[in-house]
């Protein structure tokens, strides 16, 4: 199982590792130095006791009386400079009294850090003459201990101080990652909220440049998203109130027409059988009541689906669509230009393309005030069909209130057939149409 970080989590974490290097670099660091310290300060002690040696046998011969004293005044320099200094090779002289044992490991200093630093001991011998005939042998050692502990404890300040840095740093970083990034969560949670579908409160701006232009993309995100949300409910209601409308209306069509010619058919029928004069009459009538009834239906039977779509294909019924608007609004020049191969179009492509023209044309007559429109419809390649419809009326207002559905249901239709709408209109230049839609049914004809 992979664990995913967080941004804030990832920064952390690169900084402690970072961190981390630098003290652990730091202290090896710092006893690589102690070591090199220790060995100078060895060093630097085995020298001067040889030079202090040297200066004070100058000073004075030795002699079998005076050298005892002499290697006493030798010796206080072990305990100063840290040094092991035994005398030999003289008879009479006790040496084995003269050797000082190695001073006790102090417990302070971590065994690590004393193998870490130390290193082999410094060795220096001196011959030094006792009257003619003898000579007196001096040998002398460094004793690191005690410079162990110094550089131990200096070494354990500054490590000290590389920790107390590591930490106010990653302090600092996790306060200021923590105050720089929760912008980040409230965005987070302003998308959740967007997902949920609520688009009213608007993601506070952060300060952070790069942050702002994300919250002021989101933030249109959500109004864009509201907008299209409100025109979709406004849409379902319109199209609801239609439905209920035609609804009403064809009810009340079949209630006042069908019902009534009916019931009259009724009556009349009645009365046939009682006179040959009522009889003829009575026919008569009913033939008229029953053609009167044919009209009736057949409107009803138009109004819900095109039947001329059905039986005669798109161009047809564009036709018979366009005659309707020419006895309406005479001194509109209407043409359909449709192509050939798409003349026979019948099924539900056929239906949307004519729905798509009725809508447009009545639009053309009662909002443009054009005196030509002109439709055309045609293949652009074996998948897509183009129809455009344009007109040279007034065209749209520039920023107009758009409070009808007829193009925003057009652009509905279109979206939901997967194709293509564009308008296209300057002030006086009339308003074109562009539509281009995926050919869903198999072209018949
Ligand atoms: N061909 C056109 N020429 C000029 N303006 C038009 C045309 N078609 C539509 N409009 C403008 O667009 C608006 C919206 O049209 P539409 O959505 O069909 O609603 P409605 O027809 O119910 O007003 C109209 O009110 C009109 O101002
Ligand atoms: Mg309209």
């Amino acid at each position: 199982m992979t664990i995913k970080l967080t941004l804030e989590g990832q920064l952390k974490l690169s900084i402690a590792l970072i961190l981390l290097i630098i003290v652990s670099l730091g202290c090896l660091w710092s006893v690589r130095d102690a070591k090199k310290n220790v060995r100078e300060e060895a060093d630097a002690s085995v020298r001067l006791a040889l030079t202090l040696i040297d200066a004070s046998h100058l000073s004075g011969t030795l002699t079998p009386k005076n050298v005892q004293a002499w290697i006493g005044q030798i010796r206080a320099l072990e305990k100063i400079r840290h040094l092991r200094i035994v005398a030999s090779s003289f008879e009479g002289l006790d040496t084995t009294a003269q050797d000082t044992p190695p001073p006790a490991r102090d417990g302070r200093v971590p065994e690590w850090f004393e193998r870490a630093v130390m290193s082999a001991p410094i060795h220096a011998t001196r011959d030094l003459p006792i009257g003619a005939e003898r000579t007196l042998h001096i040998q002398i050692e460094s004793r690191a201990a005690d410079e162990i502990r110094e550089a131990w404890d200096q070494t354990r300040g500054f490590m000290v101080l590389l920790a107390i840095f590591a930490v106010l740093v990653y302090v600092s970083v996790h306060l200021i990652a923590g105050r720089a990034l929760r912008p980040v969560s409230r965005i987070l949670r302003g998308l959740h909220q967007i997902e949920a579908g609520e688009y009213d409160t608007p993601l506070r701006a952060p300060d952070l440049p790069e942050l702002h232009r994300i919250v002021e993309g989101i933030n249109h995100l959500a109004s864009t998203l509201k907008e299209a949300r409100n025109e979709n409910r406004a849409l379902t209601r319109h199209s609801l109130t239609i439905q209920e409308e035609e609804r009403r209306t064809l009810a009340k069509e079949m209630h006042d027409e069908v019902g009534q010619n009916l019931t009259a058919i009724k009556m009349m029928s009645a009365v046939i059988p009682e006179s040959a004069e009522n009889r003829d009459h009575a026919a008569r009538e009913i033939q008229r009541l029953c053609d009167r009834l044919f009209h009736v239906v057949r409107s009803m039977i138009h109004r819900l689906r095109p039947m001329i779509l059905e039986d005669l294909g798109l161009m047809a019924a564009l036709e018979d669509l366009s005659d309707h608007w020419r006895s309406i609004a005479p001194a509109l020049r209407i043409s359909i230009d449709c192509h050939a191969s798409l003349a026979p179009l019948t099924g539900d492509t056929g239906l949307e393309i004519y729905r798509i023209v009725q809508e447009a044309l009545t639009n053309v007559v009662r909002h443009s005030g054009a005196s030509e429109v002109k439709v055309s419809i045609k293949p652009t390649d074996s998948r897509h069909i183009s129809l455009i419809v344009r007109d040279n009326g007034r065209g749209l207002i520039p920023d107009g209130p758009r409070r009808g559905f007829g193009l925003l249901g057009m652009r509905e239709r279109v979206a939901s057939l997967e194709g293509r709408f564009h308008l296209i209109s300057e002030p006086d230049q009339g308003l074109e149409i562009r539509i281009v839609l995926p050919i869903k049914d198999a072209l018949n004809g």
